[in-house]
């Protein structure tokens, strides 16, 4: 069985705890995109991780952890973030924890060109991590990227940092930055590669010889929907994939192993970075969005930045659910709502005086579009911790009810806290089942 657990909204939505709670029940945990631009914390009893390359199932003994091909790695970034989770009693080696050879390895250049990039786009920047992800995925698909297979073999390393950098260095230096030398770069990146080695394998083959074999596999979407390359609110996206097509290149699984999609929504809205956002809560509404950041926590895992709030997007999580066929949703951070007297839901957008059938492409138009509301009654008391959904208040299970029915998806878990324990499982969804095993 093999299930993906994918954002529907701009990042964010809690996909830490979840995948953390579903991955008692895996063997193996998959990421399939992305690089150490993610930020998944998870809390287990009075120990925090904090996550931003390795799958969050590395944190349970016995568990195979995959770095798919489909990822952009910072070899640094992978031996930072073992090195720290081993101090906290994590077991990592190459038995549980396999990178794929396939995947692109992030260079200082990458960093540099990151740099550059936004500082070029002026207004116009993304607001990206600055961490290389871009510039990455843009030599991947200029087909000059470097990966772990070809790292492997020092002349191709060496020949392939030195053309590269020529190029890197000519932009780097056009704009004012400071121009890499190579041989730094080579002699780094060797000696950590060869540290790395022991880790490195056809991840592709690993997964499809796992799920053959009956093992369950659960593949952990980083950043989210609206972030996909190809189907977010471009250009302020990511680089990757980030939704169900992408989880299929970016681990070499057959489609046929595919048991179902979890999407993660959660009861309101967040952006980190720039970029169109119809629901934000601004002007009257900014004092509001500074409560809900304060009650959710919400300041960026990965670059502690203060993240953009707004009213739950009914209209573009419909869409997230219509690429990522969502067979169940996990509705997080509901207690973050007990305090408001009443809970804006957005249903749809007008443009320029005319209802939109589907989200806009163009990211001017998203910016323009007006968003149609509907009001609902708050519950103004505390779901904190809550574990069935009879206990919930009335006004919050409607809530959760005509999510729900906008969106076109069963919820299968409402989570009530940040602890595993604060969690409801809906009896009878598809969610429960994967539990069940
Ligand atoms: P990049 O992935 O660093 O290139 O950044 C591109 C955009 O994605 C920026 O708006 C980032 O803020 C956003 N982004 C990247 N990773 C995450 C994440 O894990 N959560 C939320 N937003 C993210």
């Amino acid at each position: 069985m093999v299930i993906a657990v994918i954002g529907a909204q701009w990042g964010d939505e809690g996909k830490g705890k979840i995948v953390d709670l579903l991955a008692e029940r895996f063997d193996v945990v998959v990421r399939y995109q992305g690089g150490h631009n993610a930020g998944h914390s998870v809390q287990i009893g009075n120990q925090s991780f904090v996550l931003h390359l390795l799958p969050s199932g590395v944190v349970h003994q016995g568990k195979t952890c995959v770095l798919g091909n489909g990822m952009v790695i910072d070899p640094k970034a992978f031996f930072e973030e073992a090195d720290r989770l081993m101090g906290q009693g994590i077991t990592i080696t190459p038995e549980r924890v396999k990178v794929s050879s396939r995947a692109h390895l992030i260079l200082p250049y990458h960093r540099a060109l990151d740099h550059t990039s936004e500082e070029r786009l002026g207004n116009e920047r993304v607001g990206t991590t600055l961490r290389g992800i871009g510039p990455a995925y843009e030599d991947k698909a200029g087909r000059r990227g470097i990966r772990f297979a070809d790292a492997l073999v020092p002349e191709v390393l060496r020949s392939r940092i030195e053309r590269n950098l020529e190029d890197a260095n000519r932009i780097i230096e056009a704009y004012g930055g400071q121009r890499l030398e190579a041989s730094p770069i080579i002699e780094e990146t060797s000696a950590i590669v060869e540290r790395l080695a022991p880790f490195i394998c056809d991840t592709s083959h690993f997964l499809n010889q796992a799920a053959a074999r009956g093992e369950s596999i659960l593949l952990e979407g980083a950043q989210a929907t609206l972030l996909d390359v190809d189907h977010g609110t471009y250009p302020f996206v990511t680089s990757s994939s980030t939704v169900i097509g992408g989880a299929l290149v970016g681990t070499g699984l057959a489609p046929k192993h595919l048991a179902g999609v979890l999407g993660i929504v959660r009861t309101y809205t967040t952006r980190v970075g720039e970029g169109p956002f119809p629901t934000e809560m601004l002007e009257s509404e900014a004092e509001l969005g500074q409560l809900i950041r304060e009650r959710g926590r919400e300041y960026g895992a990965s670059t502690g930045r203060p993240r953009r709030c707004g009213w739950f997007d009914a209209f573009a999580t419909r869409y997230a659910a219509e690429i990522n066929g969502f067979t169940s949703v996990a509705l997080t951070k509901l207690d973050v709502l007990d305090t408001l007297d009443e809970i804006k839901v957005c249903v749809g957008y007008n443009l320029d005086g005319k209802k939109c059938d589907s989200l806009p492409a163009v990211s001017q138009d998203l910016r323009r579009v007006e968003p149609v509301y509907e009001t609902l009654p708050g519950w103004k008391s505390s779901t904190l911790g809550m574990t069935d959904l009879s206990e919930l208040p009335r006004a919050a299970r409607e809530y959760v009810n005509f999510l729900s029915n906008h969106i076109g998806v069963e919820i299968g878990l409402v989570s009530t806290g940040p602890e595993r324990s604060q969690t409801i499982i809906v009896r009878e969804s598809a969610l429960a089942k994967w539990l069940r095993g």
